[in-house]
C-alpha cells in the first residue's frame, strides 16, 4: 500500500507560501505528488491531505455522510467572520437539516425570478461607469454582485440602511483582500483587539455595526409582518425544518453573512475573469455576440441556456477556479483508496485547481478553450468549481445565472477594451483566487440597441 508523502518544507513555510503564492505551491505539488499529498498549509490541522485524483475524490465526496464527514475542522478559521451558527460550521445531522431548510431558496425556479433584477443592476452599474477612463473589471463586477446580494439576499433596494450596510460590507470584505490580513484568519493567536486602529480591532468594530443593522432589519420585518417577499432573507425567515423549527435571529444573521461571504467576491472574481477572456480573445466575444443574436429577445432564461456562453463561463471557472480547494472532509475510519492508505482523522481537501489542470483530462490545461465543454462532458469529479457531495455550493445556480446574464448584457450593450495588453495572472484574494490586477479596462461606448 502507498503511504501519502508531501513537501519536506516546514509547515509554517508551507502555510506562508499557501497564503502568498498558492498557485506556485500547488504546481510544485502536482509535479512531485500528482495524486495526493500531505500538506502543512493549515496550521490548526494536524493531518491534512490534498487530493487531486478524481477517482479518489469521487469516492470521498459520494460518501461524505458515511466513511467520511463534511466536518467543520479547518472551517473554524471563518468563525470570527461567519459566527458559530453558520451552515459551514455545522456537521452531520444538523448540517443536513439546515441544508434542507436553505435549499428551496436556491432552486432554479426561485433563482429564475431574479433574472430581470440582475440585468437591471448590471445596467445601473454600467451607467455609473465613466467613459474613456481606466477602471478595474473587478470593481465593476463587485458592484454588480454586491447589488445582487443586497437586493436578492438581504432584500434591500434603497434608503439609509441600504447605503450603510453596503459601505460596511465593502469595508469588511476589503480587510481580507490584503493577503497578509488573511493571516489573522489562519493564525487565531493573532486575533487580538488592540483598539479600532489595529486590524483586528477594526474588523470587530465593523462586524458589530453590521450585526446591529441586520438585527434591526430582522426585528422590523417581524414586527411589520413584511416577510411575504421574494428575497432570500424573507424566505429564510419563513422556512421551517422537518420538525417545524425556524431559524433564530442569530442563525439568520450568521447565514446572511455566510451567503454574502460565500457569494459576493466569488461571483465578482468569476465575472471579472470572464470579461478578461472575452476581451483578451476577440473570437470569444464575437462568438458570444453571434449566439446572442440568434435570440428573439433577451429573456434571461433563454440567455442562461445558450451553449457557447455557458461554455465560456465553465472554462472561466476551470482555468482559474475561484475556490482552490473544497471545504474539508474528515476520514472517520482508516480506509484505502486507489492503493493509498488514509488513516482515521485525516482531513482531506479536494484540490480543485490541481484537478482542473490535469493534462490527461484537459489537454493544454493553461489555454482558455471554451470548446472543450461543447465537445466533451466532464464528470462532476473532473470539473468541480462548486465542490461536490453534501457541502456542494448552495449558490451554484445563482452564481452561474449572474455570470451569464451580466456577461451577456455587458458585451451586447457596451464597448469595452482592455486598458493594456499585459496578461492577467491569478493571485490570492482573501481565501479565494482572483485576477492579480483586477483586469484594468476602459469603457469606450454605450451601444443603444
Ligand atoms: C462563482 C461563484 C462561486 C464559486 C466558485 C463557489 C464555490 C464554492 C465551493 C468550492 C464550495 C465548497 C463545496 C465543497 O466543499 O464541496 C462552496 C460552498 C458554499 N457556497 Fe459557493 N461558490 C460560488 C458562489 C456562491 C454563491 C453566489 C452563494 C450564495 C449566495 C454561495 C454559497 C455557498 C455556501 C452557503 C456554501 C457552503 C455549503 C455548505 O457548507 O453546505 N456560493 N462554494
Amino acid at each position: 500500500m502507498k503511504t501519502i508523502s508531501g513537501p519536506k518544507t516546514p509547515n509554517l513555510l508551507q502555510a506562508m507560501e499557501w497564503i502568498l503564492a498558492p498557485i506556485n505551491y500547488l504546481e510544485k505539488a502536482s509535479k512531485n505528488h500528482p495524486e495526493v499529498f500531505k500538506s502543512g498549509i493549515l496550521p490548526i490541522v494536524d493531518h491534512l491531505v490534498l487530493v487531486s485524483n478524481p477517482k479518489i475524490l469521487q469516492n470521498i465526496l459520494t460518501n461524505d455522510r458515511q466513511k467520511f464527514m463534511a466536518c467543520k475542522d479547518g472551517n473554524e478559521i471563518l468563525i470570527s467572520l461567519l459566527g458559530n451558527h453558520s451552515l459551514v460550521m455545522l456537521e452531520g445531522d444538523r448540517h443536513k437539516q439546515r441544508r434542507q431548510l436553505l435549499m428551496p431558496s436556491f432552486h432554479g425556479q426561485q433563482i429564475s425570478k431574479y433574472g430581470d433584477d440582475i440585468c437591471q443592476i448590471t445596467h445601473q452599474v454600467m451607467a455609473e461607469t465613466p467613459h474613456n477612463q481606466v477602471f478595474t473589471a473587478r470593481s465593476l463586477t463587485q458592484s454588480i454582485t454586491l447589488g445582487v446580494m443586497m437586493q436578492e439576499v438581504f432584500g434591500l433596494r434603497e434608503g439609509e440602511r441600504y447605503q450603510r450596510l453596503q459601505t460596511l460590507l465593502i469595508s469588511l470584505l476589503g480587510i481580507f483582500n490584503v493577503p497578509i490580513n488573511v493571516a489573522f484568519l489562519f493564525f487565531p493567536s493573532l486575533q487580538k483587539n488592540l483598539g479600532k486602529w489595529s486590524p483586528w480591532g477594526y474588523f470587530l468594530s465593523i462586524r458589530k455595526q453590521i450585526d446591529d443593522l441586520i438585527y434591526t432589519e430582522i426585528a422590523e420585518r417581524r414586527q411589520s409582518g413584511m416577510t411575504e417577499r421574494n428575497d432570500i432573507l424573507s424566505l429564510l425567515m419563513n422556512a421551517k425544518d422537518s420538525e417545524g423549527n425556524s431559524l433564530t435571529d442569530e442563525e439568520l444573521r450568521d447565514e446572511l453573512l455566510t451567503l454574502l461571504f460565500a457569494g459576493y467576491e466569488t461571483t465578482a472574481n468569476a465575472l471579472a475573469w470572464s470579461l478578461y477572456w472575452a476581451h483578451r480573445l476577440p473570437e470569444v466575444k464575437a462568438k458570444i455576440l453571434a449566439e446572442l443574436a440568434t435570440l428573439e429577445n433577451h429573456d434571461p432564461s433563454a440567455i442562461a441556456r445558450l451553449p457557447y456562453l455557458s461554455a465560456v463561463c465553465q472554462e472561466t471557472l476551470r482555468l482559474y477556479p475561484i475556490a482552490l480547494v473544497t471545504f474539508p472532509r474528515l476520514v472517520k475510519e482508516a480506509t484505502e483508496l486507489e492503493g493509498y492508505h488514509f488513516p482515521a482523522n485525516t482531513i482531506i481537501l479536494g484540490s480543485i485547481y490541481q484537478i482542473h489542470h490535469r493534462p490527461e483530462i484537459y489537454p493544454e490545461p493553461e489555454m482558455f478553450k471554451p470548446e472543450r465543454f461543447l465537445e466533451k462532458q466532464f464528470s462532476p469529479y473532473e470539473y468541480l468549481p462548486f465542490g461536490g457531495g453534501v457541502r456542494r455550493c448552495l449558490g451554484e445556480v445563482l452564481a452561474q445565472f449572474e455570470m451569464k446574464l451580466a456577461l451577456a448584457e455587458i458585451l451586447s450593450h457596451y464597448e469595452l477594451i482592455l486598458a493594456d495588453q499585459r496578461p492577467e495572472k491569478p493571485q490570492r484574494s482573501g481565501v479565494l483566487l482572483g485576477p492579480a490586477r483586477g483586469v484594468p479596462m476602459i469603457l469606450k461606448e454605450t451601444i443603444v440597441r
